[in-house]
């Protein structure tokens, strides 16, 4: 059975990451969208906001289901005997440290990454920037799946 992981922070999840996740879930038997629980960094969403959202968006994928993990990627991969890891890649900028943290990776654990180019119409898209736009009054509704902009719009009303 091939398994893929699709990992982030997912604060919130974008387009962007949607397009990956289904074609993420075109190549393979079963893709887990991997939380990073990270105590360190507070987020926007909490991480079981991020998951409801996650499971909303990825609801029609069939081989599609939402995990979190804390630590090391590479372990957690080992832990659901998952072949490899899928990344979106935006732009040559992207690339340098998606590079390292594969080839670290693959060393430490032998688990391969995927990178899939970007659709060029979300190259330029990332969570922060969606927060950062739709937090001073911006319309992000082309970015975000409609039950993400809801969200949104309630955490921006408070
Ligand atoms: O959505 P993000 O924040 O860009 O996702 C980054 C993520 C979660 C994929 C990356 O930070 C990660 O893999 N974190 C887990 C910790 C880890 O394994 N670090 C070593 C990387 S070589």
């Amino acid at each position: 059975m091939r398994k893929l992981v699709c990992p982030g922070s997912f604060d919130p999840v974008t387009n962007g990451h949607v397009d990956v996740f289904e074609r993420a879930a075109a190549l393979a038997d079963e893709v887990v969208v991997a939380v990073l629980i990270n105590s360190g960094k507070k987020g926007l969403f909490s991480i079981e906001e991020r998951v409801e959202l996650l499971q909303v968006v990825t609801k029609d994928l069939k081989n599609v289901r939402i995990d979190t993990f804390r630590g090391l990627l590479v372990d957690f991969c080992k832990s659901i005997q998952a072949q490899a890891i899928v990344k979106g890649l935006r732009a040559v900028s992207d690339f340098d440290y998606e590079l390292q943290m594969s080839q670290m990776n693959y060393q430490a654990g032998g688990v391969d990454t995927i990178f899939v180019a970007t659709n060029p119409a979300h190259s330029f898209l990332s969570s922060s920037l969606v927060k950062e736009f739709g937090s001073l009054n911006g319309d992000v509704s082309q970015w975000v799946p409609q039950v993400v902009l809801i969200a949104l719009e309630k955490k921006f009303r408070k």
